[in-house]
């Protein structure tokens, strides 16, 4: 498993380039790039370098721990898969890159794409200190375009990306992310019911063409939640002293919600059940709200049962089990 607390040496590249920067500029543009992000705007706000850098510093560690999660789960499936290409579109400062990067040590080939040049000056910028991604290629341009002329890889990622493109784009896009996927394509969005309604959407239409669901679903049949439930999950990282001066916050953890789906072209021979919400544990019977291959139910596991019960007590929301 990987832990999903940014590597030592993204943290260290990121201080670097805090020092000399005011600490209240970067707080300043973190503030008004987050309330962008909230009222449904896209990165177009990030024009600068101090731009770049305070949505590194506020943004990239949550959305970081929510791809590592996501790519843990998809290992904890796919323990085998070992992916030589990696094509991360909508990139942004690098943030599924570095997952990915710390996730498989078989990657030989970063390929990464986005339209935003001070994300991606950036981004360079943190490479450059890195033994491991000091070689990728970075290309700027809409992704519509560029992945036209980019070859296919055996994973390929969309990392809080598809929620800037209106819906014409995001299915066209979902096709084309779809056509340079030789494994694996992994999409990663906010966990929240429109995140979740981008990932059902591109789910259901990626299946249509062939693909197979590797994780959250233990199925490729239709989400069986029913509006106001939506499937996401929770990931837990520490916050660095830079992290909390951007915020502006002392807590020194956050919970980042997130929803994604990993898709595979070959189907998985067995997957697990998933734990969709946090498990009740009472004093007679723990309850856990699971999606099965059958659709979602409740499980009850009595305390009686003893080896049952222990085995659920360690049950987390968005476990394989
Ligand atoms: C919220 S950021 C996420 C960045 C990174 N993937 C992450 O997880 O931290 C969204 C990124 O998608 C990029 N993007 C949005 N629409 C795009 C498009 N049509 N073509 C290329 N990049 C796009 C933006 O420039 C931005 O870098």
């Amino acid at each position: 498993m990987t832990s999903p607390d940014l590597p030592a040496e993204l943290r260290a590249a990121l201080n670097t380039r805090l020092e000399g920067l005011s600490r209240s500029d970067a707080a300043g543009r973190a503030a008004v790039i987050s309330q962008t992000y909230r009222e449904g705007g896209g990165s177009g706000t990030i024009r600068t370098e101090t731009d770049a850098l305070a949505y590194a510093l506020a943004r990239m560690p949550a959305t970081y721990a929510a791809v590592v999660a996501s790519l843990n789960a998809l290992t904890e499936i796919r323990p085998d898969f070992a992916p030589a290409s990696l094509l991360d579109v909508g990139a942004g400062p690098g943030t599924a890159t570095w997952a990915a990067s710390e996730t498989f040590s078989s990657l030989q080939r970063l390929t990464l794409l986005d339209a935003n040049g001070a994300l991606r000056t950036l981004a360079q910028e943190l490479f450059r200190d890195s033994a491991r991604l000091n070689d990728v290629s970075y290309t700027l341009g809409q992704a519509g375009a560029l992945l036209a002329q980019t070859g296919p890889a055996d994973l390929v990622v969309a990392s809080y990306m598809i929620g800037e493109l209106g819906d014409a784009e995001r299915a066209a896009l979902a096709e084309a992310l779809w056509a340079k996927t030789k494994d694996t394509l992994l999409v990663v969005e906010p966990g929240t019911p429109a995140g979740y309604a981008r990932i059902i959407a591109l789910r259901a239409r990626l299946i249509a063409a062939g693909a197979h669901v590797v994780a959250p679903c233990p199925h490729d049949a239709a989400c069986p939640l029913v509006a106001p439930d939506w499937c996401h999950f929770s990931q837990r990282l520490q916050r660095s002293r830079a992290h909390k001066q951007v915020k502006g916050v002392e807590v020194p953890f956050e919970d980042e919600r997130f929803a994604y789906v990993a898709l595979s072209r070959a189907k998985v021979a067995a997957r697990p059940s998933r734990v969709l919400a946090q498990p009740d544990v009472g004093k007679v019977e723990i309850a856990a709200k699971l999606c099965t291959a059958d659709g979602v139910v409740v499980a009850k596991v009595p305390r009686r049962a003893k080896a049952d019960y222990a085995a659920a007590r360690r049950w987390r929301w968005g476990d394989a089990v």
